[in-house]
């Protein structure tokens, strides 16, 4: 039974969010376990609105809230949210330095609602790269909420795809050069456990925002068999609507993992 499982609530107790879910038809006993969030489109939603880039990246903390705070009241056992790739960096400086600064600030802003819903935090990518104040305040996240048993919120930030395999092969490599593990056990299950993610399933629903058709060097290992939906939403409008939608969505999929339906023999 994964960690939020006890808080997923009973029909009396029904929080708004539940009640907009099976309004909308979803099933709550066939939810995701895990979902994964591309969270784009921040700068494009300033631009409309004649604004610097950067207060797209302001707007997109509120969206994030919400959204955490939907999953939470479902029942979702773990969220995983894009907030920079090992590719941002190329981004303009003051552009880089204005995301670590807001990464710091809203994750001290926010570590009461952690503490709150019992969400505990955890970071996909190499933070020890991260400026100082940014890096000691994710680790003060990390330690504050390390005793929760809700939700598990993966913030992947200088978080790369290709960076994380290649961390893991050099990981494998290594235990096997000490003769912790020999050659001959390493399969997909095993390498699975030298990735950011070790412990968590894999996510069974990818959401990328801002009508974008693209991985973007996101959690490629993780998600092989997840089901993908894209919507045209900038991440700053994203709202407990969308994400029930995408919900829905996930639910009327036919997951076949390589096989054939049920029930279809004739060839
Ligand atoms: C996503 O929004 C946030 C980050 C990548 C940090 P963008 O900043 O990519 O917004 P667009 O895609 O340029 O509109
Ligand atoms: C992906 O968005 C990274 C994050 C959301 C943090 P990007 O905006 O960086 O991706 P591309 O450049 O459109 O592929
Ligand atoms: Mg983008």
């Amino acid at each position: 039974m994964g960690p939020a499982s006890a808080s997923r609530p009973f029909s009396n107790t029904l929080n708004p969010q539940t009640r907009l879910a099976l309004e909308r038809g979803i099933d709550l006993k066939n939810l995701p376990h895990h979902i994964a969030l591309i969270m784009d489109g921040n700068g494009r939603w300033a631009q409309e609105r004649g604004l610097p880039r950067v207060a797209g990246h302001k707007a997109g903390v509120d969206a994030l809230r919400e959204t955490i705070t939907t999953c939470v009241r479902l029942g979702i056992e773990y969220l995983s949210a894009y907030a920079f790739s090992t590719e941002n960096w190329g981004r303009p400086q003051e552009e880089v330095d204005y995301l670590m600064h807001l990464f710091a600030k809203t994750l001290i802003a926010e570590l009461p609602l952690f503490k709150q819903e019992n969400v505990r935090i955890a970071f996909l990518g190499d933070i020890e790269a991260l400026p100082q104040k940014t890096r000691d305040i994710f680790h003060k996240g990390l330690s504050e909420t390390s005793s929760h048993t809700g939700m598990v919120l993966a913030l992947a930030v200088n978080y790369g795809a290709r960076a994380e395999i290649a961390r893991a092969a050099r990981l494998i490599a290594q235990a096997t050069a000490d003769k912790k593990i020999r050659t001959d056990e390493i399969d997909a299950h095993l390498f699975s456990h030298y990735l950011y993610t070790a412990g968590m399933p894999d996510p069974e629903l990818l959401i990328r925002t801002s009508g974008e058709m693209r991985l973007s060097n996101f959690l490629l290992f993780q998600l092989a068999y997840a089901e993908l939906f894209l919507c045209d939403t900038y991440w700053p409008d994203f709202s407990c609507e969308t994400l029930l939608d995408a919900i829905f969505s996930f639910q009327g999929r036919h997951r076949r993992f390589g096989k054939i339906e049920e029930g279809v023999h004739e060839c």
